[in-house]
């Protein structure tokens, strides 16, 4: 097992964060860079910018054994590091095709500063080809070692990955490359870039296109009267399916499966195959938004202009600060375009003026001001403490009681006895 290896970490955010801090507490000692300025300090003073469970606790006990420090300059975290872990973004770009702008510019940044025998891996989700692409910019060895990390269990998925995937021409770069997560016990499969690359695409392709499945099954189950969730039961103790990723709800997103979807698409496109079946499973994803739009338009009873919604959760998902694709945030900007006065919270959503992403709608406090006077109710994130509302207190705030449950996050009798009507999803 490699112990106390030299790590340059460049990149302070989502997948940066949990994986510096993880690979410092393996033991390694680790730089990790972070070039915003406002995220820089805050992490400079000993906070973490981001929601994420378990993260905060992470940070501070390595930093404090001094086996992580942050600093501003990328070229600064790599001099004299032995493995340097690119964790930039890589936004969605024209076409779909990723924005690898940051990876390169990083690697440009970088090329002068590192040691001649340094590694460099790659741990954004890039386009088949990046790692080769990062090789020839920086001099140096690149591997490529995605990561699978959830937002909200980042900490628990890098501590406990089950599988760490390396891809490199040099097998022994690679081998390298996964010693460093030795400690977590995890299957390594060694590979060559390409294939490494594609493994990853591979694996958000098969989520995505599995939660539009059941996402297009609970479609399904509404027009024959049939019940999603005994469905998913049925579905779910066959091994060969499982339950993971059978959750029905207003459609996937985040950071990472709508993007890597498109840009999938468009990888198969540009080497010449139609990958007709993941174009379908995004069309379903644009689909579960839209009956999202139209169950909240009924509740309101049949127009929006001149009404008022309430909008529970904003997050992609629970559990995280994430807005990005948020499907949540889609839902809540058609309801103000359809002419709604949308009052809007989230536990991770300060009240004020909102970002931009939240134009138009009024920020609040708590669920209960977020529902007063509105003819609608939209759960669209399945945040915890929306399951112990006093939901007769609720019925009161509103204008009328019609509460639409993306996330079949609560009890529908329990709701009706507090006199509300109820639209869930995939049941009747
Ligand atoms: C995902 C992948 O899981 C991870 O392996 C990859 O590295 C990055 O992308 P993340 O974006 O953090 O992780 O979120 P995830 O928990 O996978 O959820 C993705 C979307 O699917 C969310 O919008 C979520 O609400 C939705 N979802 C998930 C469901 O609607 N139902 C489910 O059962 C599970």
């Amino acid at each position: 097992m490699t112990v106390g290896a030299r790590i340059a970490v460049i990149g302070g955010g989502y997948v940066g964060l949990p994986t510096a801090g993880v690979l410092a507490q393996f033991g390694h000692t680790v730089v990790c860079a972070e070039r915003d300025e406002a995220r820089f300090r805050a992490l400079a003073e000993g906070r973490v910018p981001i929601v994420e469970d378990g993260l905060a606790d992470l940070i501070a006990e390595v930093v404090a054994k001094g086996t992580l420090r942050f600093v501003r300059r990328a070229a600064d975290a790599v001099r004299g590091a032995e493995f340097v872990f690119l964790c930039v973004a890589t936004p969605e770009g024209d076409g779909g095709a990723a924005d690898v702008t940051f990876v390169e510019d990083v690697a440009t940044e970088i090329a002068g500063a590192l040691d001649p025998g340094a590694i460099v891996v790659n741990k954004s989700t890039v386009p088949v080809g990046t790692a080769a692409a990062v090789e020839r910019i920086t001099g140096v060895t690149a591997v490529s070692n995605p990561e699978f990390l959830r937002e909200g269990t980042a900490v628990r998925d890098s501590l406990h990955p089950d599988r760490v995937v390396v891809g490199a021409d040099d097998l022994r770069a690679a081998q390298r490359v996964g010693e460093l997560f030795s400690e977590t016990g995890a299957p390594l499969i060694v590979t060559d870039k390409i294939t490494a690359e594609t493994i990853k695409y591979a694996s958000n392709a098969f989520l995505a296109t599995k939660l539009s499945f059941v996402n297009a099954l609970a479609g399904l189950c509404e027009s024959v009267g049939a019940d999603i969730r005994d469905v998913v039961l049925g579905l779910g103790y066959d091994r060969r399916i499982g339950f993971d990723f059978l959750r029905p709800g207003p459609g996937w997103g985040g950071s990472c499966l709508p993007k890597d979807a498109a840009a999938l698409v468009r990888i198969a496109e540009d080497a010449g195959y139609d990958f007709t079946l993941l174009r379908a499973a995004i069309d379903v994803n644009d689909e579960s938004r839209e009956r999202v739009v139209r169950k909240v338009v009924d509740a309101a009873g049949g127009r929006l202009s001149g009404r008022t919604v309430g909008v529970w959760g904003l997050a992609f998902k629970a559990g995280t600060d994430d807005r990005r694709m948020s499907p949540a945030v889609a839902i809540a900007r058609r309801l103000v375009e359809l002419g709604a006065t949308v009052r809007a919270y989230d536990p991770t959503v300060p009240t004020g003026p909102g970002t931009v992403d939240l134009e138009g709608m009024v920020l609040c406090a708590d669920p209960y001001d977020a529902s007063r006077g509105a003819h609608a109710v939209a759960l669209l994130t399945e945040w915890d403490e929306l399951r112990d509302l006093d939901f007769s207190k609720v019925a009161d705030l509103m204008a009328s009681p019609t509460l639409v449950d993306a996330r079949n996050l609560l009890d529908p009798d329990a709701l009706r006895r507090a006199g509300f009507s109820y639209a869930g999803v995939g049941r009747s």
